[in-house]
């Protein structure tokens, strides 16, 4: 994404003639995006070789699953709703691992019968479903068992999933008794630890701490994994100046971790993967001018994008046409929902803007689309995706009469 001679580009398409040919509010991705984040990534941690299962929930277009399904990626699911689609995606069963704490016996058992590499088990109680199942199906099924580090992610408290506190996972004296219970079992292969401390990381510091309980309970259990499933969770830059996380020392961690314990890692990124490959362009319904700050409301809402409001995050906006004049007065950019919450950033100082001008919201390419709503009956936005010169809808503008 660039200006040029003062108009936005994604790719070679203007975002205006991304808002002229398809409507606003549209969510866009930049396809070279993405398929250099998966180099890059793929080029950071190639000395430990991992298993990289792309996070569907970040984003479960089609045509962006068939795109990480290309460039080599497996998938990372917590329903039978994207296990199906990461099929449909044609992504192989032995490159997907299924998560989640609540998984239905009805999941578990198209899980089953789909021989996908592993089922990541989060209690004792879903052990034995899955034993259940193995036996009428007369057969053993591989199972990593989730592991609850305690460890602080140092991230919004809202997606932190390592504490004690939190619902996922078991605590060292669970996991360990589990392990002894079921490591000779007749119907479950325990071939995995799974670990997920939390999303959008930006300091190596809380993997160091997740590594180093990961590595004692391995000794305790004396246990030999084949797997050990690292989960996601890399962060991005959503502001030019904040933290980055450093994929090369963690690549470090990992490999003096690797020196002792011969397993094959597996990943399961979502953002870093999509995450700033996405933008939602949207068009200016109306300005509205107060003593203390301008109302600069937009045609894209906490319907289409529910992170600011959910969880207080920020995303960048950017006009989509460049302007000298500057405004020294707050802009507060908000959507049309009757909800105060409906709010998605507020600054300073912005270039002049106008009704009908085209902003851009920055970095939306994970948990964006995903998190979509029909809130206030409003239709969900189009998806499109840009490859150099071209832009093709990849999911179509939900259609108002159908959803009423
Ligand atoms: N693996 C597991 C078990 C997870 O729970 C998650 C995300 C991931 C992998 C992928 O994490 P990532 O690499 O994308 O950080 N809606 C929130 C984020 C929720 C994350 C949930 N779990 C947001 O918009 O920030």
């Amino acid at each position: 994404m660039k200006y040029k001679k003062g108009h936005l580009y994604i790719e070679k398409v203007s975002a205006d003639r991304i808002a002229r040919q398809f409507g606003t509010p549209s969510y866009v991705y930049s396809y070279n995006k993405i398929k250099n984040n998966i180099i890059n990534f793929k080029k950071n941690f190639k000395s430990i070789n991992p298993l990289i299962c792309f996070s569907v929930k970040s984003n479960s277009n089609l045509k962006i699953l068939s795109l990480v399904n290309k460039f080599g990626l497996g998938a990372d699911v917590v329903s039978k709703g994207e296990l199906l689609k990461a099929l449909k995606a044609k992504i192989k069963p032995e490159k997907i691992v299924f998560s989640g704490v609540g998984k239905t016996i009805d999941e578990l058992k198209f899980a089953v019968s789909k021989k996908i590499l592993l089922i990541n088990a989060e209690s004792e109680n879903e052990i034995i479903e899955i034993e259940k199942i193995a036996k009428k199906n007369k057969k053993k099924i591989n199972i990593g068992i989730r592991f609850n580090p305690d460890t602080d992610a140092k991230t919004l408290n809202k997606i932190s999933t390592g504490k004690k506190g939190n619902k996922f996972g078991l605590t060292t004296k669970n996991f360990l008794e589990l392990i002894k219970k079921y490591k000779n079992s007749r119907f479950v292969n325990i071939i995995c630890l799974s670990v997920h401390i939390g999303s959008q990381i930006t300091s190596n510091a809380p993997y160091n701490n997740m590594i180093r309980a990961v590595n004692k309970i391995i000794q305790l259990s004396k246990y030999n994994f084949k797997f050990i499933d690292l989960g996601g969770g890399m962060g991005i830059q959503y502001e030019k100046s904040s933290n980055k996380l450093n994929y090369l020392k963690y690549n470090k961690i990992i490999n003096s971790f690797l020196k002792r314990n011969n397993s094959k890692i597996i990943f399961e990124p979502g953002r870093s993967i999509v995450g700033d490959a996405g933008y939602l362009i949207s068009k200016i319904t109306y300005i509205k001018k107060t003593n203390s700050k301008n109302f600069v409301i937009i045609d894209a809402a906490m319907n289409d994008l529910i992170r600011p409001a959910l969880y207080g995050a920020k995303h960048r906006i950017i006009p989509s046409k460049l302007s000298r004049k500057k405004i020294s007065k707050k802009h507060e950019f908000v959507g049309p929902i009757c909800e105060t919450t409906d709010k998605f950033l507020t600054v300073n100082r912005y270039q002049k803007i106008n009704q009908k001008d085209i902003i851009i919201i920055c970095d939306v390419g994970a948990y964006g689309m995903v998190l979509s709503s029909n809130y206030n009956l409003r239709p969900k936005p189009a998806e499109i995706l840009v490859n150099k010169n071209s832009a093709k809808i990849i999911t179509k503008r939900q259609n108002l009469n159908k959803i009423i």
